[in-house]
C-alpha cells in the first residue's frame, strides 16, 4: 500500500464555501472516505442541500457525522464563533483538517472596477481563508506553551496524525491577465501567506514534537465548471474571454479527486491541471521579460536558482526549528 499523508477517515474536516461548487465536491469525496465533515457558507437553504449531498456519500452513515454552519468569513468574529462551535458540536475536540474554499471571482477591467470592489473581492478571496486559519490555529497551538513530553525520558508510543491547514488560490495566482486586476492579487496574497506560514508552524513543531504537526497546503484550480463561473461570465469584458479562448473548465468534482490524490501524496503546492503545473513552474509567470536574450538569462539562473531555493528554504527551516526546540514557541528568547 502507498503511504498516505492526508488520512481523513473518522477524523473532521471543516469546509468552508463547502454549500456548493469546488467545496461541495470536497465534501462529498471526503465524506466517501469516511470523514465528518462541517461546511461552512452564508446562504441557510444552500447548506441544508449541500449537507445533504454529503450525507448521501458516507462511507459509514452510521457513524460518520455532519453538521453545516452559517456564517459570514469576511469577518474576523465569525471565524472564531465557527470554530467554537465546531469544538462543542465535536465534543470539545477541535476539528483535524480545515480546507478554505470560499471564495468568488467578479471580473472587470481596472478602472471599472469600483475601488470598494478591491476590498471585497480581498475580503472575499484572501479574508475569509486567513480568519478561518487565524481561528483555527489559535486552537490548536494554544495548548502547549512547553511540552512536558519533550522532558528527557518521555515517550508517546505513537506520534499524533498531522493536522491540516489547506487554502484553495487559482491559476490566476501564478499567471494574472486582463479582467483580474482584483482577483489574481488576492490568489496570489493566498500563496504567500501558506509559504510563509508553513515556515513559521515549523517553529511549533519543534518546540512542541509530540503535539500533532500542522500541515499546509494551497490548491491552485483553473477554470471550474458550475454557477459560480456562469454568473463570472456575466461579469467579463470582451478582451478576458478573448484571453480565455481555449480554455477548458474542469468539474469541480475532478479537481476535489486531484486534490485529495496529490494531498495523499504528500503535495504542499497543488495543481490540478497540466497547463497550471506548467505555469507554476515558470516562476515569473506573466511577468514581463524583457526580450528573448532577458528571457534565456532567466531561464540558465532560474535553472540553477531552483536547487539555490532549494538550500535557502531548508536553511531557514532548520533555523526556524533550531529556535522552537531551544527557546520554545513564542519565537522570543526570553520567553523561554
Ligand atoms: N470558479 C472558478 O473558475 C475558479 C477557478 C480557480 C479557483 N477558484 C476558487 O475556488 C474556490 C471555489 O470556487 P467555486 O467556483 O466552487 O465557487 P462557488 O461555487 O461560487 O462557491 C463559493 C462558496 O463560497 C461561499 N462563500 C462565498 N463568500 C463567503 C463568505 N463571505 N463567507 C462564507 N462563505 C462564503 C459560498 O456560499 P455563500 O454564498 O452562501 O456564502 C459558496 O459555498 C474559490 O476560492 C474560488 O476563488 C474558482
Amino acid at each position: 500500500m502507498p503511504k498516505n499523508d492526508f488520512p481523513v477517515q473518522g477524523r473532521l474536516v471543516v469546509v468552508t464555501g463547502g454549500s456548493r461548487g469546488l467545496g461541495l465536491a470536497v465534501g462529498r469525496q471526503l465524506a466517501e472516505k469516511g470523514a465528518n465533515v462541517v461546511i461552512v457558507a452564508r446562504d441557510h437553504d444552500r447548506l441544508t442541500q449541500g449537507i445533504e449531498h454529503i450525507r448521501q456519500g458516507a462511507s459509514n452513515p452510521k457513524t460518520q457525522r455532519f453538521h453545516q454552519i452559517s456564517a459570514d468569513l469576511t469577518l474576523a468574529p465569525e471565524a472564531v464563533r465557527v470554530i467554537n462551535e465546531v469544538v462543542s458540536w465535536n465534543s470539545g475536540n477541535p476539528p483535524d483538517i480545515v480546507w478554505c474554499c470560499a471564495g468568488i471571482s467578479r471580473p472587470r477591467l481596472f478602472i471599472d472596477t469600483l475601488v470598494s470592489d478591491f476590498g471585497a473581492q480581498m475580503n472575499t478571496n484572501y479574508f475569509t481563508g486567513l480568519h478561518m486559519v487565524h481561528a483555527t490555529l489559535k486552537c490548536w497551538l494554544k495548548s502547549s506553551p512547553k511540552d512536558t513530553l519533550n522532558e528527557p525520558g518521555a515517550q508517546l508510543s505513537t506520534p499524533p496524525l498531522a493536522r491540516h491547514i489547506i487554502f484553495t488560490s487559482s491559476f490566476l495566482a501564478f499567471f494574472g491577465f486582463a479582467g483580474y486586476t482584483a482577483y489574481s492579487p488576492a490568489k496570489a496574497a493566498i500563496r504567500a501567506l501558506a509559504d510563509t506560514l508553513s515556515q513559521e508552524l515549523g517553529l511549533y513543531a519543534a518546540a512542541n514534537p509530540h503535539e500533532p504537526h500542522v500541515r499546509v497546503h494551497a490548491v491552485f484550480p483553473a477554470t471550474i465548471q458550475g454557477q459560480a463561473l456562469d454568473i463570472e461570465n456575466e461579469y467579463k469584458a470582451g478582451i478576458t474571454k478573448k484571453l480565455e479562448e481555449g480554455d477548458a473548465p474542469q468539474a469541480p468534482e475532478l479537481i476535489a479527486t486531484k486534490a485529495l490524490k496529490a494531498l495523499e501524496g504528500g503535495q504542499e503546492i497543488i495543481t490540478t491541471d497540466i497547463l497550471t503545473s506548467l505555469v507554476r513552474r515558470s516562476m515569473l509567470g506573466g511577468s514581463i521579460r524583457g526580450g528573448v536574450l532577458a528571457a534565456i538569462w532567466d531561464w540558465f539562473l532560474a535553472g540553477i536558482m531552483a536547487f539555490v531555493m532549494i538550500l535557502v528554504r531548508g536553511d531557514m527551516d532548520k533555523k526556524t526549528k533550531e529556535w522552537g526546540r531551544k527557546f520554545g514557541a513564542s519565537g522570543n528568547k526570553h520567553d523561554a
